[in-house]
């Protein structure tokens, strides 16, 4: 099987590393428009640059768009069109209006699309998911996740990253509903500057809570924040009639107070190093036709819709309906 990789990034470099590193990938196959680029990471046998989009569309079966945002919609119509199954990282599109066109051509055509969600392929939240929706937990009633940056991004990202709920909430407004399998019915978030100004100077926030309210009556809480001085922490904790799991507590979980700060995880990339792992292993299994789609288009319009409530209920001090 050969997979080709588009955008030799942050992300696209991670992905290409751990795709060389399967047996039932053949090749590798990177594309990147700035010069010299995809070349630079040819280091190991198996990985090859091309020269432009259409070839890396014609030699691979499958394709993992890892390129700026807005191009997303772009490269993924592009695949649509060469038949050419893909995985794009999140978000597929920018806005609501971008990604419900989008959504909709990709239901229309057979090719598989999956979103690079990777919660979604963290093999813990894949059986956690299972104990909850096989009815193995019983009831949930509560959920807590919990995810802080260790450093804060670079300030001049800030105006175009969306904000926090688009841009750091938006993978646990992901993760959270689909372990929890039931719509949102209200949402409400508060938020506060506390780290630096230059997030107020973008109109933004950097820590913040959102309240989610289930429409089987469950509540979740999810907290974030751009800094946290010991390390990156994520967790999800449910608290269901049968179980109570928790998800992200092991011993390098940056907690000083539990003495858990020795080799804190210093970022997401290592944090979720299995979920990135398994993420490649499900794209090839899809394409094989081994495994259904963990990460479909569709759910990603839930996940922005519920991020754009958000931000709505942290300016109004309101809460919004879930379904809006
Ligand atoms: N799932 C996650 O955990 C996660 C983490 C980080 C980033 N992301 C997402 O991944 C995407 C990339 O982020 P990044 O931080 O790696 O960005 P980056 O800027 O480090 O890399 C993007 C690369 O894409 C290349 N590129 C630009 N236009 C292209 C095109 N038309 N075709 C091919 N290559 C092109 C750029 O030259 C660059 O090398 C973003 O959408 C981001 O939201 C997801």
């Amino acid at each position: 099987m050969r997979i080709g990789v588009a955008g030799v990034g942050r992300i696209g470099t991670m992905h290409a590393a751990n795709l060389t590193a399967m047996s039932q990938v053949d090749e590798v196959l990177l594309y990147d428009p700035v010069p010299g680029r995809a070349e630079l990471a040819v280091t190991e046998p198996g990985v090859r640059a091309v020269g432009d989009l259409d070839e890396l569309l014609k030699e691979s079966d499958g394709v993992l768009v890892a390129t700026p945002t807005d191009t997303h919609p772009t490269l993924v119509r592009a695949c649509l069109a060469a038949g050419t199954p893909v995985l794009c990282e999140k978000p597929i599109a920018a806005d609501l209006t971008a990604m419900r066109e989008l959504v909709d051509e990709i239901e229309r055509s057979t090719v598989p699309v999956l979103v690079g969600f990777q919660r979604r392929f963290d093999p813990a939240m894949v059986e956690l998911r299972r104990r909850i929706t096989s009815g193995e937990l019983g009831a949930v009633y509560h959920v807590r996740a919990t995810g802080f940056d260790a450093q804060p991004p670079d300030f001049a990202y800030l105006p175009t990253s969306g904000g926090i709920f688009r841009d750091l909430l938006i993978h646990d407004l992901d993760a959270v509903p689909w372990l929890v399998d039931q719509p949102v019915v209200e949402v409400y978030a508060s938020g506060s500057v506390q780290v630096d100004e230059a997030f107020a100077r973008a109109d933004d926030v950097d820590n913040a809570v959102v309240l989610l309210r289930f429409a089987g009556g469950a509540h979740a809480v999810l907290s974030a924040g751009r800094h946290d001085p010991l390390g990156y922490d994520h967790r999800i904790e449910v608290l269901a009639a049968r179980d109570s799991v928790a998800i992200g507590l092991d011993a390098r979980t940056p907690l000083g107070a539990e003495g858990h700060n020795q080799n804190a995880y210093p970022g997401f990339p290592d944090r979720f190093r299995h979920a990135y792992r398994n993420e490649m292993v499900v794209f090839t299994e899809v394409l094989a036709g081994r495994a259904e789609n963990p990460s479909p288009a569709r759910d990603s319009l839930v996940s922005l819709r519920l991020a754009e409530a958000c931000e709505k209920s942290r300016r109004t001090g309101r809460p919004v309906r879930g379904d809006l």
